[in-house]
Formats: C-alpha cells, sequence, structure tokens
C-alpha cells in the first residue's frame, strides 16, 4: 500500500494521529477520500463498505444532504452565538428533541463537543450534586474493568484498558474498579448471558470498604462498546441499579456508543430496563457529521445544582466554548427528523437477528475464539499472533484492502454498521470477513 511519490511524505509528517500508529501509516497510508450512504471511498475511487458505522457514529449512512444543508444554512445565518450568557433556539430546541428519546425523567441535557466531554462533565454534574445536598465528601468515583470512557483526564481516570491509562500517572485518587463481566463461560453468546450478575456485588463491596455515604457515582457502559462488545449478563444492570439506590450512589450510564438505537431501542437504558440518573452521548447524536456530546441529567439533579445556586449567578461552574454550537445543534436537529422519519431505531432492532446470525456463522473459521453481539454490535475475537493485538491490526489492514473498513480493539475486530444496513450489506460484511479470515 506504500506510496512512491516523496513530496506526499513530506507533507503527511506534520498531522500527529491520534490513536493510531503514525510511521506505520505514514508509510503505508490507508486513505478515505469520500463517502456516501454505506460507503467510504479510497482516493482511487475504491468502495469500502463501512462496517463500523465510521467509529459507531454514521447510524443514518453517509453524507446525508438533509444535514449538510441544514448546517450549511445555519453557518450562512447565526455561525456562532456564545453559549455563556447567550443562546440560539436550537439549543433549546435539541435539548427538547433528545429528552424525547431519553428514558422519561432524564429530560434536561447539558451539551459538549464530544464523549470524552460528556464524561468529565457527567463526573462534575455527580460531585456537584452532592455538594449542593450537603455530601461532598462523595468523592469516590466507581467504574469497571475494560471500560472505554474517552481520553480526558477524568474518563482516563475510569478507564479500564491498561493501554489507555498506563502512560499517564495514577489518575484520579479515588476510582476503583469493578471486574469486567468477560467470563469464560460466555464465550460466543448471542446478547445477554445468563452467567455474571453476580459480578454487580463488587460495587457492594466498595460500600463495605469506603463507605456507601462516600461513593459519588458509578459509571458502566451498559454494553461495553470500545473493548469489544461486552453485553450485560441478564440482572446485572438492576443489580447495580438496587446498590445505588440503597447508598444514593448515581448511576451514569455511558451511551456514547450504546445511545441512539445502537442496541435496538432509543438506549441502552431502555434495551435493558434499567433507569441511571444520568446517560453521556455523542456520536450517532450528528450522525458523526459534527462534533457534538450530551449529558442527559434527571430533571431533580438539574433541580438540586440550579435552586442551590444564587438568584442571578451562575449555578454550575462547567462548560465549553463550543457548547451547543449552531452547526452541530443544526446537524442533530436533522438527524432527529431522520432518526423520526426513517424509524432508525425500529430498523436497528428489526435488522440485529438478521445481523446476528451473519456474525455468529463465522463461529466456524479456525482463527476466530469468541464472537459477542448486541443489538446492532458484535465483535469478532481473533487467536492472538505471538503479541496481543497484532493479527488483530493486520486483519482491519487486510480488511480495508479487502474493501472493507472496520475498527480493532487488539485481537477483537468491532462490527457497527449503520442503520440503515440492507441484508446486502450485512451478507457483504460477512462475507468479506470470511474471506478475510479464513485466510489468517
Ligand atoms: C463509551 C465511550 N465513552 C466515551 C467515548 C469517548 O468519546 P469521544 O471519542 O467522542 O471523546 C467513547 C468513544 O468511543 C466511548 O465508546
Amino acid at each position: 500500500m506504500g506510496h512512491a511519490d516523496p513530496q506526499l511524505d513530506v507533507q503527511m509528517q506534520p498531522f500527529w494521529m491520534p490513536f493510531s500508529p503514525n510511521k506505520e501509516f505514514k508509510n503505508e497510508p490507508r486513505m478515505f477520500a469520500r463517502a456516501q450512504g454505506m460507503y467510504f471511498y479510497t482516493p482511487d475511487d475504491r468502495p469500502v463498505i463501512d462496517a463500523s458505522a465510521g467509529l459507531f457514529c454514521v447510524a443514518a449512512g453517509h453524507c446525508r444532504p438533509e444535514i449538510s444543508e441544514a448546517v450549511y444554512r445555519q453557518l450562512q445565518t447565526l455561525d456562532y452565538t456564545p453559549p455563556f450568557l447567550r443562546g440560539h433556539p436550537k439549543a433549546f430546541e435539541l435539548a427538547e428533541r433528545i429528552s424525547e428519546y431519553t428514558p422519561a425523567g432524564l429530560n434536561r441535557v447539558f451539551f459538549t463537543n464530544s464523549g470524552s466531554e460528556s464524561i468529565d462533565t457527567a463526573m462534575k454534574i455527580a460531585l456537584m450534586y452532592h455538594r449542593v445536598r450537603g455530601e461532598s465528601q462523595r468523592q469516590i468515583f466507581v467504574s469497571r474493568e475494560r471500560a472505554y470512557h474517552g481520553v480526558n483526564m477524568g474518563g482516563v481516570a475510569l478507564s479500564g484498558l491498561v493501554n489507555n491509562r498506563r502512560a499517564f500517572g495514577v489518575g484520579l485518587p479515588g476510582v476503583y474498579h469493578m471486574r469486567h463481566t468477560a467470563l469464560p463461560g460466555n464465550k460466543f453468546v448471542r446478547g445477554q448471558p445468563e452467567k455474571g450478575a453476580e459480578l454487580a456485588e463488587d460495587l457492594l463491596r466498595f460500600v463495605t470498604t469506603y463507605g456507601g455515604e462516600n461513593i459519588a457515582a458509578v459509571f458502566v457502559e451498559p454494553a461495553a462498546g470500545s473493548f469489544g462488545c461486552l453485553p450485560p449478563p441478564k440482572g446485572y444492570l438492576n443489580r447495580l441499579r438496587e446498590i445505588c439506590d440503597a447508598h444514593g450512589i448515581l448511576l451514569v450510564f455511558d451511551e456514547v456508543i450504546t445511545g441512539w438505537g445502537r442496541m435496538g431501542e432509543n438506549f441502552g437504558a431502555q434495551a435493558f430496563g434499567v433507569t441511571p440518573d444520568l446517560i453521556t452521548m455523542a456520536k450517532a447524536l450528528t450522525n458523526g457529521a459534527q462534533p457534538m456530546g450530551a449529558v442527559a441529567a434527571k430533571q431533580g439533579i438539574y433541580d438540586a445544582i440550579t435552586n442551590a445556586g444564587p438568584e442571578r449567578g451562575v449555578e454550575f461552574f462547567h462548560g465549553y466554548t463550543y457548547s451547543a454550537h449552531p452547526a452541530a445543534c443544526a446537524a442533530g436537529l436533522a438527524m432527529m427528523d431522520i432518526f423520526a422519519k426513517e424509524r432508525l431505531v425500529d430498523r436497528a432492532r428489526e435488522s440485529s437477528p438478521y445481523f446476528a446470525d451473519a456474525i455468529h456463522a463465522l463461529q466456524d473459521l479456525p482463527v476466530v475464539t469468541d464472537i459477542r453481539s448486541i443489538g446492532m454490535m458484535a465483535a469478532v475475537d481473533v487467536a492472538v499472533d505471538r503479541t496481543p493485538g497484532a493479527r488483530g491490526h493486520e486483519m482491519q489492514k487486510r480488511l480495508y484492502d479487502a474493501g472493507l473498513h472496520l475498527k480493532n480493539t487488539g485481537d477483537a475486530l468491532l462490527v457497527a454498521p449503520p442503520f440503515i444496513a440492507e441484508k446486502a450489506h450485512i451478507d457483504e460484511i460477512a462475507g468479506k470477513l470470511r474471506e478475510v479470515l479464513a485466510k489468517a
């Protein structure tokens, strides 16, 4: 895949690529030049089917004109509004539209620009909520092994993936990790495993050891995404909810991936029948077309913080220059229209069984060591080849060369297509995976 043009090498050096092997990529770039619907296109116009919805963002397929036109119009009308002390109508409208999708009661929306910012925002909301209620001793956060909660320092402290934290020091004090739920007995399980609810008792151990009255919040992805699709064992999230309720601990669902239909319901909260106190979201909120994240909070949390503030002063000292950016709000509103008009969440739910059948059928390949799936998300683990992650990395390159884009985390290949995927697209994804993995 190398390129002969030395000038291109020079031009490629200044961009410090995130979460990427810079040296390798710049030697053998795998680029996209355009995208449409289910496909990316390489600079030489070869189609590459998008099996990961970009990075779990592009739920409605690429380059939706409704979104680009709304953003264009917005930038010509009102390009920017300071989000502090000033407002613009689309921010209020989008918050209202979002709250039609979140579980009942989670109807106050704080805008951010990414999932990572949503996580740090949710941590601050939790601390502030306890503080205004006279419980500022609640400073401990509980998270989980194998969790991914973004890359800001708060999220890194919560993170349970070793490579995302080992270089960055001790992180925040007072963050404890429950065990992950990837039990050996749960291999090749479709949907929620029967076994593993008892792992929620880890939270009770922290309550016993540190005092439940000192714990601010528990952060979990309802189904872990970035690690490689770990659906929650049946009853696990319900048990976390019970323990949180018994000890006044806030439960936060990080729904940056699981939100907006990926689990076959609006949010994982509805899919798994457990209502958290805060939901973090991003990605599909704008179909990935504009950077935007949000935290949906229970009204009682908003009321407590807002009522505790001064009559004419700022109640919560937090926000970003680009919170509720007009262009992102325009993209979000256009996406809300697409969700409604095209019944995207229903389509995700309806496509899930066919999708799961297609991906689980790869189980017979010798290189495949596990497959997990839930909704429109699945992970195919490939056998370790000498160094953990080496084969997964090699596979995503070969898949690109064969015309399929997906994200890998280590040796897990993450499959999470846009919800507009037809059966033929799912067949194409499974077929390309089979073709490449069979040669591994
Ligand atoms: C569960 C979860 N939380 C947070 C993030 C971070 O989001 P962002 O990359 O937009 O900062 C991600 C990104 O994949 C995620 O999957």
